[in-house]
C-alpha cells in the first residue's frame, strides 16, 4: 500500500469536484441519477478515508448554482440525495468525529433539504475532527459577490473604511470563512478527467495544487485519494517566493 504520512504534510483543506457521475452510469447502461447514487457511496468512503488521514476540512462541490438548468427531475434528485445521505450516514460520522458544515445559498433549494442539512449540522455540531463541508447550490462568483456587496453595505454605513478593504477583509466576508483558519485550498483533487475549475472556490485556489484524475467520482476510492496526497507530498509549494 501507499506511503502516505499522516504527519506534516497532509493536506489540511482538500477540495474535490466530484464530476463523471453521469459518465459512470451511462457507461453502464443506467440512468443518470444512478450514477449521482453511488456518488453518494463515494462521498461516504471518502469522508472518512479523509478523516482517518488526518485531514482537516473535505470540501465537495455537490451541487453547482449552474446545476439548476440540467433536467427537472436530475434537480429533483440531487435535492432528495443529502436527505438520504444524512439520513443514513449522520450517526457514523458522529461515531468518526466528523463535522457537517454547508456553503451555499439557500435560494430555490426545498425546504424538506435545507431541514435535513440544517439537522445534520446541528447534530454533528460537537463532533471536533473533520469538517465535512458541502458547497451545496454553490457558485464562485456568486460568493465574491455576495461578499462585495456586504463590504459595500459597511462602507456605505461607515462601518469600514475603503482604506481597511484588504485580502483579509475579503476572505472573512466568504462563505468559506466557516472554515477558518483552513480555508484556502491546499489540495484540489478533480474527477472524470476534466481539467477546469467550473465556477469552484476561485477565492480559495489560488494557490492550491491541482490533481487530475481519470476515474469517474463513484470509482473514487482511498487508494486514489492516497495517490493524490503522496503526489501533494512531492510538490514544493512556493506561494509565489523563491524555496
Ligand atoms: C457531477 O457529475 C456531479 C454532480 C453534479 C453532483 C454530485 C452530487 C453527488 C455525488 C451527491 C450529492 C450528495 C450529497 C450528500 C450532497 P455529472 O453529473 O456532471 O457527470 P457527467 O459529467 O459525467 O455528466
Amino acid at each position: 500500500m501507499s506511503a502516505v504520512s499522516n504527519q506534516l504534510t497532509v493536506p489540511k483543506h482538500v477540495a474535490i469536484i466530484m464530476d463523471g457521475n453521469g459518465r459512470w452510469a451511462k457507461e453502464r447502461g443506467l440512468k443518470r441519477t444512478e450514477g449521482h447514487r453511488e456518488g453518494m457511496e463515494a462521498i461516504r468512503r471518502i469522508a472518512h478515508h479523509a478523516a482517518d488521514k488526518g485531514v482537516k476540512v473535505l470540501t465537495l462541490y455537490a451541487f453547482s448554482t449552474e446545476n439548476w438548468k440540467r433536467p427537472p427531475q436530475e434537480v429533483h434528485y440531487l435535492m432528495k440525495l443529502p436527505v438520504e445521505f444524512f439520513d443514513r450516514f449522520v450517526p457514523e460520522l458522529i461515531a468518526n468525529n466528523i463535522r457537517v458544515n454547508m456553503m451555499g445559498i439557500k435560494d430555490k433549494v426545498p425546504s424538506s433539504t435545507l431541514k435535513a442539512i440544517h439537522k445534520a449540522i446541528d447534530e454533528t455540531k460537537h463532533c471536533t475532527g473533520m469538517v465535512l463541508n458541502f458547497a451545496f447550490n454553490y457558485g464562485g462568483r456568486l460568493e465574491i459577490v455576495e461578499a462585495i456587496k456586504t463590504i459595500a453595505q459597511d462602507v456605505s454605513d461607515g462601518q469600514v473604511a475603503i482604506r481597511a478593504i484588504d485580502e483579509e477583509l475579503i476572505t472573512q466576508r466568504l462563505f468559506s470563512n466557516d472554515l477558518a483558519p483552513y480555508s484556502d485550498i491546499d489540495l484540489m483533487i478533480r474527477s472524470s478527467g476534466e481539467q477546469r475549475l467550473s465556477n469552484f472556490m476561485l477565492w480559495q485556489n489560488a494557490y492550491s495544487e491541482f490533481y487530475f484524475v481519470e476515474k469517474n467520482w463513484p470509482d473514487f476510492d482511498g487508494k486514489i485519494f492516497d495517490e493524490a496526497i503522496l503526489s501533494y507530498q512531492k510538490r514544493h509549494r512556493r506561494f509565489g517566493g523563491l524555496v
